[in-house]
């Protein structure tokens, strides 16, 4: 079957593209990594890429006078690479409905925190602040609002009494590099439908049992 082709949005470090760009080596990984996208032309993300043989373009948001002139420059090279999925990893842009509507479930994204909870820049910060016992990764379909719209996956961590904004982030991004590459490979699979907001899925185990933090004296 042929691979999903796959473009990857990002502005940063991009330790999430790292984790598909391992998982998309193995021969029978379902999606190829065909294009990363930088908003960001020294963000480190495009090494990485570059290391992994993957096209890069540089789509440097700052060149264009409107979103919308910044966003058709993006449509423009995801056409190129025939792209058919999108995954924002770290990707520091908002993105305006119109684009947001023309990848309609085909967009996902990946949030360091249990959404609903802690949307925005400063998800560790907010999570440490309201004292939660647990905190996580999302990842979900893209929808206009930010960080909003169905939950396909989620990972939870335990927050520790010592714990800081950096720590704690470590521990969550952890859990996120085994996520994404599980996700886009069940999509790449087709065994994740979504009908509306619900989303289905075939084939997968559920997590079971409790955490319960702190766990015991
Ligand atoms: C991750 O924490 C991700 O959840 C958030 O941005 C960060 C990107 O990290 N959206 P990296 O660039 O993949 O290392």
């Amino acid at each position: 079957m042929a691979k999903l082709k796959v473009a990857v949005l990002v502005s940063g470090n991009g330790t999430n593209l790292q984790a598909l760009i391992d998982a998309a080596q193995d021969p029978i990984y379902p999606a190829k990594i065909a294009l990363v996208l930088s908003n960001v032309p020294n963000a480190y993300a495009l090494t990485r890429a570059k290391a992994g043989g993957i096209a890069t373009a540089v789509i440097d948001h700052k060149q264009y006078s409107d979103r919308l002139s910044f966003e058709a420059a993006l449509q423009k090279q995801l056409q190129a690479y025939e792209i058919e999925f999108i995954g924002l990893a770290g990707f520091m842009r908002l993105l305006t409905d119109s684009f947001v509507n023309a990848w309609f479930n085909r967009l996902i994204n990946i949030h360091p925190s249990l959404l609903p909870s802690f949307k925005g820049m400063n998800a560790h910060r907010d999570a440490l602040a309201a004292s939660v016992r647990f905190s996580g990764c999302t990842i979900h379909y893209v929808r206009p609002a930010v960080d909003d719209g169905p939950i396909i996956a989620q990972a939870v961590v335990p927050v520790l009494p010592d714990d800081n904004e950096n720590t704690l982030g470590k521990r969550i991004l952890k859990q996120e590099h085994h996520l994404y590459p599980l996700i886009i490979k069940l999509i790449a699979e087709n065994r994740i439908s979504v009908s509306g907001e619900q989303i289905t899925f075939k084939g997968v185990r559920w997590a079971s049992g409790a955490m319960v933090n702190p766990s015991s004296v």
